[in-house]
C-alpha cells in the first residue's frame, strides 16, 4: 500500500495566502478553493496533468472507454429526439484529459449526419489541459472558452463529468449558540487553519433557503453558491434556446446538512487540504438537491438525479463489456471487467456517482428517463 506522502513546510499559494489573511483576516472556504485549483500561477490545475495513474486522481473515462462510447451514443439519441438541430453544438465544461470526448467521437464515427453537425466548445481554465485535449483531439476543430458565458446562444448539448464537485463550497458548522461559518485563518505556528466566524446574515438566510436551519450541534453544512449559479445558468440556457445538459458527478440528494465533504487528493491519497494548498486536488460530495432546484427554478425541466450503475446498464453497457470482451486479447480481459465493476457496482461508482439531466419543459425526456423529477418552466 501507498504511505500519504508527508506535507510540505508551505506552499506558494499558502504563502500567498497568509499574506491576504494577516491583512484582510480569514478567508471563506470558496475562495480558498477557487484559488488552490485555479490561481493563474499557483492553482492545482495550472501546469499539472492531474488526471490517470500517473497523475493524483482517476474519472470514470479514465477507467474505461464504454464510459465515452455510451455518452457518445445517448447523446446521438438525444439530438435525434430533438429533431437534429444544427449545429450540433456539444459543449464540455471541464474536460479534463479529452478522452470522453475522444471515445463520445469515436463511438458515433458511423453517424455521418450526427458529426457532420458537430461543432466542439470546451469550457476548460487550465492551459496545461487544453494543450492535452487539443492533443487528444487533433483533426476536431474545437473552440475552447475560460467560461460557459462566452458560449454561443443556440441549442447546445452540455457535458460535464466531475466538473461541479471541482466548483467552490462554503461550509457552516452548527455550535451550541447558532450556525458559524467554517473560514480559513492562520493557526498557532502562522500556517492556514480553520476558524469560526459569525455567518454574514445573506449566508444565514442561504441555509434557510435551502432548509438547513434545524441542525444538531456539531452538525456541518456545505453550501455552494458557484454550483448552483452553473446550474442555473445552464437551465436558463436550456430553457429559452433548446438543447439538454447530462450532469455526472458525486453527491448525493439531501433532506439534512451532509457534513464535511471536501476531500483533498495527491497521488491517489487523501491528504490534508490546507497543508498541500495549490498541489492537491480539491472537489467535495455534489448537493444534487441543491442543484436540481437551482435548475427548476431557473426554468428546466430536470431528469434524476439516478445512480450511475444502473443508467449505465440502461444505455448497455454490459452488452458492450461483451462485444469487448469478445474481440480483445486475453491479456486485456481483466481491465475491461474491472472497467464495467468500477463503473457500475454499488460499493465502487456505481451509487455515489449520480447522473442528471436538464431539458426544456415540454422537450421529449431524455433516452434512460421516463419523465422529470421537476417539471420546471419555472421563474
Ligand atoms: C475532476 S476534472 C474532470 C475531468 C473530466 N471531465 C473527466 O471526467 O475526466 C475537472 C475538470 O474541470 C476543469 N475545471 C475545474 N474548475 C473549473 C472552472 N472553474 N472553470 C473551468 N474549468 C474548470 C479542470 O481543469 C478539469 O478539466
Amino acid at each position: 500500500m501507498m504511505m500519504a506522502a508527508e506535507p510540505p513546510a508551505g506552499t506558494a499559494l499558502a504563502a500567498l495566502l497568509a499574506e491576504e489573511i494577516r491583512r484582510a483576516g480569514p478567508i471563506s472556504l470558496a475562495r480558498f478553493m477557487a484559488l488552490a485549483l485555479g490561481h493563474p500561477e499557483h492553482g492545482y490545475y495550472h501546469a499539472r496533468q492531474p488526471l490517470g495513474r500517473a497523475g493524483d486522481f482517476v474519472t470514470a473515462p479514465e477507467i474505461s472507454q464504454m464510459f465515452g462510447e455510451l455518452i457518445g451514443l445517448w447523446l446521438a439519441q438525444a439530438w435525434q429526439d430533438q429533431g437534429r438541430p444544427a449545429p450540433l453544438r456539444l459543449v464540455e465544461l471541464g474536460p479534463g484529459s479529452g478522452q470522453l470526448m475522444a471515445d463520445l467521437l469515436r463511438a458515433t464515427a458511423k453517424l455521418p449526419d450526427f458529426q457532420a453537425s458537430l461543432e466542439l466548445h470546451l469550457v476548460e481554465f487550465s492551459q496545461a489541459l487544453r494543450a492535452r485535449q487539443e492533443q487528444r483531439l487533433a483533426g476536431w476543430p474545437v473552440v475552447w472558452h475560460a467560461e460557459l458565458a462566452s458560449v454561443p446562444a443556440g441549442p447546445c448539448f452540455y457535458l460535464a463529468n466531475e466538473f461541479f464537485d471541482a466548483l467552490p463550497v462554503l461550509q457552516l458548522l452548527r455550535t451550541e449558540p447558532g450556525w458559524r461559518e467554517r473560514r480559513i485563518g492562520l493557526g498557532a505556528r502562522g500556517g492556514l487553519d480553520f476558524v469560526l466566524a459569525e455567518p454574514p446574515p445573506a449566508l444565514l438566510a442561504e441555509l434557510a433557503a435551502h432548509g438547513l436551519s434545524a441542525a444538531a450541534p456539531g452538525a456541518i453544512a456545505e453550501l455552494s453558491p458557484a454550483r448552483e449559479a452553473i446550474a442555473g445558468l445552464l437551465a436558463r440556457r436550456i430553457a429559452r434556446q433548446g438543447g439538454l445538459a447530462l450532469l455526472i458527478d458525486y453527491g448525493a440528494e439531501r433532506t439534512a446538512p451532509l457534513g464535511d465533504t471536501l476531500q483533498a487528493v495527491r497521488g491517489h491519497q487523501p491528504v490534508d487540504p490546507l497543508a498541500w494548498a495549490g498541489l492537491a486536488d480539491l472537489s467535495s460530495q455534489v448537493d444534487f438537491t441543491a442543484l436540481g432546484r437551482a435548475a427548476a427554478r431557473a426554468g428546466a425541466a430536470v431528469y434524476g438525479p439516478v445512480p450511475q450503475g444502473p443508467f449505465l446498464r440502461t444505455l448497455g453497457i454490459e452488452l458492450r463489456a461483451l462485444q469487448l470482451l469478445r474481440q480483445a486479447a486475453p491479456t486485456q480481459h481483466r481491465a475491461l471487467r474491472a472497467g464495467l465493476f468500477r463503473l457500475t457496482d454499488a460499493s465502487a461508482m456505481g451509487e455515489l456517482f449520480k447522473v442528471m439531466v436538464l431539458a426544456a419543459p415540454g422537450a421529449p425526456a431524455p433516452p434512460g428517463f421516463l419523465a422529470p423529477s421537476q417539471p420546471g418552466g419555472g421563474a
